[in-house]
Protein backbone atom coordinates (compact mmCIF):
# COMPACT_ATOMS: atom_id res chain seq x y z
CA UNK A 1 0.00 0.00 0.00
CA UNK A 2 1.12 3.48 -0.69
CA UNK A 3 0.25 7.07 0.05
CA UNK A 4 1.30 9.93 -1.57
CA UNK A 5 1.10 13.25 1.06
CA UNK A 6 1.61 16.63 -1.05
CA UNK A 7 2.29 19.24 0.93
CA UNK A 8 3.59 23.43 0.30
CA UNK A 9 2.98 25.48 3.26
CA UNK A 10 4.29 25.73 6.37
CA UNK A 11 0.98 24.52 8.49
CA UNK A 12 0.97 21.46 6.07
CA UNK A 13 4.26 20.39 7.23
CA UNK A 14 3.49 20.51 10.81
CA UNK A 15 0.21 18.03 9.80
CA UNK A 16 2.56 15.71 7.69
CA UNK A 17 5.23 14.46 10.39
CA UNK A 18 2.84 12.30 12.69
CA UNK A 19 1.03 11.21 9.30
CA UNK A 20 4.35 9.91 8.36
CA UNK A 21 5.64 8.54 12.16
CA UNK A 22 1.94 6.64 11.86
CA UNK A 23 2.48 5.57 8.04
CA UNK A 24 6.05 4.57 9.22
CA UNK A 25 4.74 2.98 11.77
CA UNK A 26 2.01 0.57 9.57
CA UNK A 27 4.69 -0.32 7.46
CA UNK A 28 2.88 1.67 4.58
CA UNK A 29 5.14 3.31 1.91
CA UNK A 30 4.74 7.04 1.95
CA UNK A 31 5.85 9.26 -0.97
CA UNK A 32 6.43 12.69 -0.05
CA UNK A 33 5.56 15.72 -2.42
CA UNK A 34 6.45 19.03 -1.71
CA UNK A 35 5.16 21.52 -4.11
CA UNK A 36 7.32 24.46 -3.18
CA UNK A 37 4.17 27.06 -2.54
CA UNK A 38 6.42 27.90 0.89
CA UNK A 39 9.89 27.46 0.01
CA UNK A 40 12.00 30.38 2.94
CA UNK A 41 13.85 28.18 4.86
CA UNK A 42 11.79 29.24 8.14
CA UNK A 43 8.86 28.54 6.18
CA UNK A 44 9.89 25.04 4.89
CA UNK A 45 13.13 23.39 5.28
CA UNK A 46 13.56 24.01 9.23
CA UNK A 47 10.07 21.97 9.54
CA UNK A 48 11.13 18.61 7.63
CA UNK A 49 14.29 18.50 9.65
CA UNK A 50 13.09 19.43 13.06
CA UNK A 51 10.25 17.11 13.42
CA UNK A 52 12.00 14.43 11.71
CA UNK A 53 10.36 14.11 8.74
CA UNK A 54 13.37 13.98 6.29
CA UNK A 55 13.39 15.52 2.65
CA UNK A 56 10.88 15.27 0.68
CA UNK A 57 10.74 12.60 -2.53
CA UNK A 58 9.52 15.25 -4.52
CA UNK A 59 9.98 18.72 -4.70
CA UNK A 60 8.30 20.56 -7.80
CA UNK A 61 10.11 23.92 -7.09
CA UNK A 62 6.78 25.48 -7.82
CA UNK A 63 7.25 28.80 -5.81
CA UNK A 64 5.03 32.25 -5.35
CA UNK A 65 2.55 33.64 -8.01
CA UNK A 66 -1.26 34.43 -8.37
CA UNK A 67 -3.72 32.09 -7.37
CA UNK A 68 -3.90 30.75 -11.27
CA UNK A 69 -0.24 30.71 -11.99
CA UNK A 70 0.78 29.02 -8.67
CA UNK A 71 -2.30 25.98 -8.57
CA UNK A 72 -1.55 25.55 -12.18
CA UNK A 73 1.80 25.03 -12.18
CA UNK A 74 1.44 22.56 -9.35
CA UNK A 75 -1.22 20.91 -11.82
CA UNK A 76 1.07 20.77 -14.44
CA UNK A 77 3.42 19.21 -12.41
CA UNK A 78 1.87 16.49 -10.46
CA UNK A 79 -0.18 14.35 -13.27
CA UNK A 80 3.80 13.05 -14.10
CA UNK A 81 4.36 12.40 -10.24
CA UNK A 82 1.03 10.56 -9.94
CA UNK A 83 1.47 8.51 -12.99
CA UNK A 84 5.41 7.08 -11.86
CA UNK A 85 4.21 6.34 -8.49
CA UNK A 86 0.36 5.09 -8.92
CA UNK A 87 0.11 5.55 -5.62
CA UNK A 88 -3.48 3.53 -3.46
CA UNK A 89 -4.26 7.12 -2.34
CA UNK A 90 -3.09 10.80 -2.70
CA UNK A 91 -3.67 12.48 0.62
CA UNK A 92 -4.25 16.07 0.62
CA UNK A 93 -4.45 18.58 3.81
CA UNK A 94 -5.97 21.63 4.82
CA UNK A 95 -6.93 24.30 2.21
CA UNK A 96 -4.64 25.43 0.42
CA UNK A 97 -3.56 25.93 -3.19
CA UNK A 98 -1.30 23.24 -3.30
CA UNK A 99 -4.10 20.84 -1.62
CA UNK A 100 -6.60 21.59 -4.73
CA UNK A 101 -4.53 21.32 -7.07
CA UNK A 102 -3.57 17.66 -5.79
CA UNK A 103 -6.96 16.94 -5.30
CA UNK A 104 -8.02 17.94 -8.96
CA UNK A 105 -4.98 16.55 -10.99
CA UNK A 106 -5.35 12.78 -8.85
CA UNK A 107 -9.12 12.79 -9.48
CA UNK A 108 -8.88 13.08 -12.93
CA UNK A 109 -6.76 10.25 -13.05
CA UNK A 110 -9.02 8.28 -11.08
CA UNK A 111 -6.68 7.69 -7.85
CA UNK A 112 -8.62 7.73 -4.73
CA UNK A 113 -8.10 11.11 -2.54
CA UNK A 114 -8.26 11.55 1.12
CA UNK A 115 -8.79 15.02 2.72
CA UNK A 116 -7.11 15.39 5.91
CA UNK A 117 -8.62 18.52 7.80
CA UNK A 118 -11.87 18.28 5.68
CA UNK A 119 -15.16 20.38 6.71
CA UNK A 120 -13.97 23.12 7.66
CA UNK A 121 -15.74 26.07 6.86
CA UNK A 122 -15.36 30.02 7.47
CA UNK A 123 -19.21 30.68 5.27
CA UNK A 124 -16.64 34.03 3.66
CA UNK A 125 -16.52 33.14 -0.04
CA UNK A 126 -13.65 36.30 -0.44
CA UNK A 127 -11.19 33.80 1.25
CA UNK A 128 -8.92 31.87 -1.09
CA UNK A 129 -9.13 29.45 1.37
CA UNK A 130 -12.76 28.71 1.51
CA UNK A 131 -13.02 27.88 -2.25
CA UNK A 132 -10.02 25.70 -1.70
CA UNK A 133 -11.84 22.91 1.23
CA UNK A 134 -14.99 23.35 -0.43
CA UNK A 135 -13.51 22.29 -3.91
CA UNK A 136 -11.55 20.15 -2.45
CA UNK A 137 -14.12 18.29 -0.16
CA UNK A 138 -16.51 17.72 -2.84
CA UNK A 139 -13.97 15.99 -5.15
CA UNK A 140 -12.25 13.84 -2.28
CA UNK A 141 -12.99 10.04 -1.98
CA UNK A 142 -12.48 10.05 1.46
CA UNK A 143 -13.27 12.98 4.15
CA UNK A 144 -11.23 12.80 7.61
CA UNK A 145 -12.88 15.15 9.75
CA UNK A 146 -10.79 17.00 12.85
CA UNK A 147 -13.84 17.54 14.76
CA UNK A 148 -18.01 17.22 15.24
CA UNK A 149 -18.51 20.61 13.67
CA UNK A 150 -16.59 19.81 10.29
CA UNK A 151 -18.35 16.35 10.49
CA UNK A 152 -21.53 18.39 10.84
CA UNK A 153 -20.60 20.76 7.66
CA UNK A 154 -19.90 17.81 5.57
CA UNK A 155 -23.63 16.09 6.59
CA UNK A 156 -25.29 19.74 5.55
CA UNK A 157 -23.50 19.32 1.88
CA UNK A 158 -24.86 15.52 1.09
CA UNK A 159 -21.02 14.22 2.19
CA UNK A 160 -22.11 12.02 5.41
CA UNK A 161 -20.92 8.81 3.12
CA UNK A 162 -17.73 10.05 2.95
CA UNK A 163 -17.02 11.44 6.32
CA UNK A 164 -14.93 9.66 8.96
CA UNK A 165 -13.99 11.74 12.71
CA UNK A 166 -10.08 11.26 13.18
CA UNK A 167 -9.18 14.16 15.67
CA UNK A 168 -7.09 16.75 14.55
CA UNK A 169 -3.36 15.74 13.57
CA UNK A 170 -2.11 19.02 15.15
CA UNK A 171 -3.10 17.61 18.24
CA UNK A 172 -1.20 14.44 18.03
CA UNK A 173 2.58 16.73 16.95
CA UNK A 174 1.67 19.73 19.61
CA UNK A 175 1.41 16.96 22.69
CA UNK A 176 4.36 15.37 21.63
CA UNK A 177 6.41 18.61 21.72
CA UNK A 178 5.07 20.35 24.62
CA UNK A 179 5.91 17.10 26.53
CA UNK A 180 9.40 17.44 25.10
CA UNK A 181 9.66 21.22 26.04
CA UNK A 182 8.95 20.14 29.48
CA UNK A 183 8.44 23.82 30.27
CA UNK A 184 11.84 25.09 29.21
CA UNK A 185 11.65 28.87 28.62
CA UNK A 186 11.41 30.56 25.35
CA UNK A 187 14.78 31.48 24.10
CA UNK A 188 13.38 35.11 22.82
CA UNK A 189 13.02 35.92 26.39
CA UNK A 190 16.74 35.93 26.54
CA UNK A 191 17.17 37.34 23.08
CA UNK A 192 14.60 40.46 23.32
CA UNK A 193 14.89 40.95 26.87
CA UNK A 194 11.10 39.48 27.86
CA UNK A 195 9.38 38.15 30.74
CA UNK A 196 7.20 34.89 31.11
CA UNK A 197 3.63 36.44 30.94
CA UNK A 198 5.05 39.91 29.98
CA UNK A 199 4.55 39.66 26.27
CA UNK A 200 2.33 38.62 23.36
CA UNK A 201 3.34 36.68 20.62
CA UNK A 202 1.54 37.32 17.40
CA UNK A 203 1.15 36.50 13.75
CA UNK A 204 -0.46 38.24 10.67
CA UNK A 205 -0.44 36.90 6.97
CA UNK A 206 -4.07 36.73 5.81
CA UNK A 207 -4.64 37.90 2.41
CA UNK A 208 -7.94 39.79 4.10
CA UNK A 209 -5.02 41.61 6.97
CA UNK A 210 -2.15 42.16 4.72
CA UNK A 211 -3.33 42.91 0.93
CA UNK A 212 -5.08 46.57 1.51
CA UNK A 213 -2.45 49.23 2.94
CA UNK A 214 -5.50 50.75 4.85
CA UNK A 215 -6.29 47.71 6.83
CA UNK A 216 -2.70 46.21 7.02
CA UNK A 217 -1.66 50.00 8.80
CA UNK A 218 -4.83 49.72 11.12
CA UNK A 219 -3.55 46.62 12.09
CA UNK A 220 0.20 47.27 12.59
CA UNK A 221 -1.37 50.69 14.84
CA UNK A 222 -3.25 48.39 17.06
CA UNK A 223 -0.84 45.67 17.79
CA UNK A 224 1.41 48.65 18.57
CA UNK A 225 -0.33 50.46 21.44
CA UNK A 226 -1.38 47.09 23.53
CA UNK A 227 0.30 47.21 27.30
CA UNK A 228 2.89 44.82 26.32
CA UNK A 229 5.66 44.09 24.05
CA UNK A 230 4.20 42.61 21.14
CA UNK A 231 6.45 40.28 19.12
CA UNK A 232 5.40 39.89 15.66
CA UNK A 233 6.48 36.69 13.91
CA UNK A 234 6.20 37.82 10.85
CA UNK A 235 5.69 35.47 7.66
CA UNK A 236 7.04 36.59 4.40
CA UNK A 237 3.83 37.67 2.82
CA UNK A 238 3.23 40.46 5.57
CA UNK A 239 6.60 41.68 5.47
CA UNK A 240 6.57 42.12 1.98
CA UNK A 241 2.89 43.80 2.14
CA UNK A 242 4.19 45.99 4.82
CA UNK A 243 7.66 47.21 2.22
CA UNK A 244 5.34 48.02 -0.68
CA UNK A 245 2.62 49.67 1.50
CA UNK A 246 5.51 52.15 3.50
CA UNK A 247 4.32 50.24 6.97
CA UNK A 248 6.75 49.97 10.02
CA UNK A 249 6.44 46.21 11.97
CA UNK A 250 8.61 47.83 13.99
CA UNK A 251 6.92 50.47 15.91
CA UNK A 252 5.46 51.06 19.52
CA UNK A 253 4.89 47.67 21.43
CA UNK A 254 4.87 46.26 18.21
CA UNK A 255 8.63 44.03 17.33
CA UNK A 256 8.82 42.36 13.91
CA UNK A 257 10.80 39.19 14.50
CA UNK A 258 11.78 36.52 11.97
CA UNK A 259 9.37 33.63 11.85
CA UNK A 260 9.94 30.81 14.52
CA UNK A 261 10.85 26.98 13.75
CA UNK A 262 7.71 24.69 15.35
CA UNK A 263 9.08 24.01 18.70
CA UNK A 264 10.55 27.89 19.31
CA UNK A 265 6.79 28.82 18.38
CA UNK A 266 5.29 26.91 20.84
CA UNK A 267 7.80 27.69 23.76
CA UNK A 268 7.64 31.27 22.85
CA UNK A 269 3.49 30.83 23.00
CA UNK A 270 3.77 29.06 26.26
CA UNK A 271 5.71 31.67 27.97
CA UNK A 272 3.55 34.46 26.65
CA UNK A 273 0.68 36.72 28.20
CA UNK A 274 -1.34 35.42 24.94
CA UNK A 275 -1.86 35.41 21.49
CA UNK A 276 -3.10 37.59 18.81
CA UNK A 277 -2.84 35.88 14.83
CA UNK A 278 -5.03 35.22 12.33
CA UNK A 279 -3.80 32.00 10.95
CA UNK A 280 -5.72 28.76 11.79
CA UNK A 281 -3.52 26.64 13.32
CA UNK A 282 -2.67 28.94 16.19
CA UNK A 283 -5.89 29.59 16.94
CA UNK A 284 -5.76 25.98 18.16
CA UNK A 285 -2.63 25.34 19.51
CA UNK A 286 -2.98 28.57 22.01
CA UNK A 287 -6.16 26.54 23.48
CA UNK A 288 -4.64 23.37 23.09
CA UNK A 289 -1.70 24.67 25.22
CA UNK A 290 -4.39 27.07 27.37
CA UNK A 291 -3.00 30.22 26.25
CA UNK A 292 -5.80 33.18 25.70
CA UNK A 293 -6.20 33.68 22.23
CA UNK A 294 -7.26 36.99 20.18
CA UNK A 295 -8.30 36.33 16.48
CA UNK A 296 -7.97 39.30 14.02
CA UNK A 297 -10.66 37.89 11.72
CA UNK A 298 -14.35 38.70 11.01
CA UNK A 299 -14.87 34.66 12.17
CA UNK A 300 -12.71 31.43 12.40
CA UNK A 301 -13.29 27.76 11.79
CA UNK A 302 -11.84 26.60 14.89
CA UNK A 303 -15.46 27.83 16.78
CA UNK A 304 -14.87 25.47 19.38
CA UNK A 305 -12.17 27.92 20.77
CA UNK A 306 -14.62 30.46 20.89
CA UNK A 307 -17.26 28.56 22.45
CA UNK A 308 -14.76 27.42 25.11
CA UNK A 309 -13.98 31.41 25.93
CA UNK A 310 -10.37 30.88 24.79
CA UNK A 311 -10.47 32.91 21.73
CA UNK A 312 -12.39 36.12 20.73
CA UNK A 313 -12.54 37.52 17.63
CA UNK A 314 -11.33 41.51 17.15
CA UNK A 315 -10.81 43.34 14.51
CA UNK A 316 -10.91 47.60 15.78
CA UNK A 317 -7.74 48.91 17.87
CA UNK A 318 -10.60 49.16 20.79
CA UNK A 319 -11.69 45.32 20.11
CA UNK A 320 -8.30 43.82 20.39
CA UNK A 321 -6.98 45.85 23.12
CA UNK A 322 -10.18 44.66 24.96
CA UNK A 323 -10.21 40.95 24.09
CA UNK A 324 -6.18 40.89 24.98
CA UNK A 325 -6.35 42.28 28.42
CA UNK A 326 -9.82 40.21 29.40
CA UNK A 327 -9.40 38.26 32.56
CA UNK A 328 -8.40 34.98 31.41
CA UNK A 329 -10.66 32.11 30.48
CA UNK A 330 -11.65 29.31 33.05
CA UNK A 331 -9.90 26.00 32.52
CA UNK A 332 -11.68 23.52 30.01
CA UNK A 333 -11.17 20.01 29.78
CA UNK A 334 -13.36 19.65 26.58
CA UNK A 335 -10.95 18.06 24.41
CA UNK A 336 -12.63 18.87 20.79
CA UNK A 337 -9.96 18.64 18.81
CA UNK A 338 -9.03 15.12 19.68
CA UNK A 339 -6.66 12.37 22.02
CA UNK A 340 -3.26 13.03 20.29
CA UNK A 341 -3.58 9.81 18.11
CA UNK A 342 -5.31 11.24 15.30
CA UNK A 343 -2.42 10.60 12.59
CA UNK A 344 -3.03 6.49 13.63
CA UNK A 345 -6.60 6.72 12.86
CA UNK A 346 -5.83 8.49 9.61
CA UNK A 347 -3.54 5.45 8.59
CA UNK A 348 -6.02 2.93 9.82
CA UNK A 349 -8.58 4.51 7.28
CA UNK A 350 -6.81 4.52 4.37
CA UNK A 351 -5.52 1.09 4.56
CA UNK A 352 -9.17 0.06 5.06
CA UNK A 353 -10.16 1.93 2.10
CA UNK A 354 -7.36 0.37 -0.10
CA UNK A 355 -8.43 -3.24 1.27
CA UNK A 356 -6.59 -3.68 4.05
CA UNK A 357 -3.51 -3.93 2.58
CA UNK A 358 -1.53 -2.40 4.91
CA UNK A 359 1.93 -3.63 4.97
CA UNK A 360 2.40 -4.78 1.53
C1 LIG B 1 -0.70 30.09 2.34
C2 LIG B 1 -2.13 29.54 2.33
C3 LIG B 1 -2.80 29.86 3.67
C4 LIG B 1 -1.97 29.36 4.84
C5 LIG B 1 -0.56 29.92 4.72
C6 LIG B 1 0.31 29.37 5.83
C7 LIG B 1 -3.20 29.55 0.12
C8 LIG B 1 -4.24 30.21 -0.73
N1 LIG B 1 -2.94 30.17 1.28
O1 LIG B 1 -0.79 31.50 2.43
O2 LIG B 1 -4.06 29.22 3.72
O3 LIG B 1 -2.55 29.81 6.04
O4 LIG B 1 0.00 29.53 3.45
O5 LIG B 1 1.47 30.09 5.98
O6 LIG B 1 -2.66 28.53 -0.27
N2 LIG B 1 6.31 34.11 0.30
C9 LIG B 1 7.67 34.15 0.45
N3 LIG B 1 8.33 32.98 0.76
C10 LIG B 1 7.68 31.79 0.90
C11 LIG B 1 6.30 31.76 0.70
C12 LIG B 1 5.61 32.92 0.43
O7 LIG B 1 8.30 35.19 0.34
O8 LIG B 1 8.34 30.78 1.19
C13 LIG B 1 5.57 35.37 0.03
C14 LIG B 1 5.47 35.71 -1.43
O9 LIG B 1 5.46 37.10 -1.53
C15 LIG B 1 4.09 35.15 -1.78
C16 LIG B 1 3.32 35.48 -0.53
O10 LIG B 1 4.26 35.27 0.54
O11 LIG B 1 3.55 35.73 -2.93
C17 LIG B 1 2.12 34.61 -0.32
O12 LIG B 1 2.48 33.22 -0.33
P1 LIG B 1 1.40 32.09 -0.70
O13 LIG B 1 2.00 30.77 -0.58
O14 LIG B 1 0.75 32.45 -2.01
O15 LIG B 1 0.29 32.28 0.41
P2 LIG B 1 0.44 32.42 1.99
O16 LIG B 1 0.09 33.81 2.37
O17 LIG B 1 1.73 31.87 2.47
Amino acid sequence: MKIISVVGARPQFVKLAPIHAAAKAAGVEHVIVHTGQHYDPMLSDVFFEDLGIGAPDVHLGVGSGSHGVQTGAMLAALDAVFDEHHPDWVLVYGDTNSTVAAALSAVKMHIPVAHLEAGLRSFNRRMPEEHNRVMTDHAADLLLAPTQVAVDHLATEGLAARTVLVGDVMTDVLFEVRDELAGAPSALLDELGLTPDGYYVATIHRAENTDDPVRLGDVAAALASLDKPVILLAHPRVVAKAASHGISLTQGALIAHAPLAYKDLIAAALSSAGVVTDSGGLQKEAFLLGVPCTTVRTETEWVETIELGWNVLANTATEIAAAVTRPRPVETDESPYGDGKAAQRVVAELIIGAGGAGGA
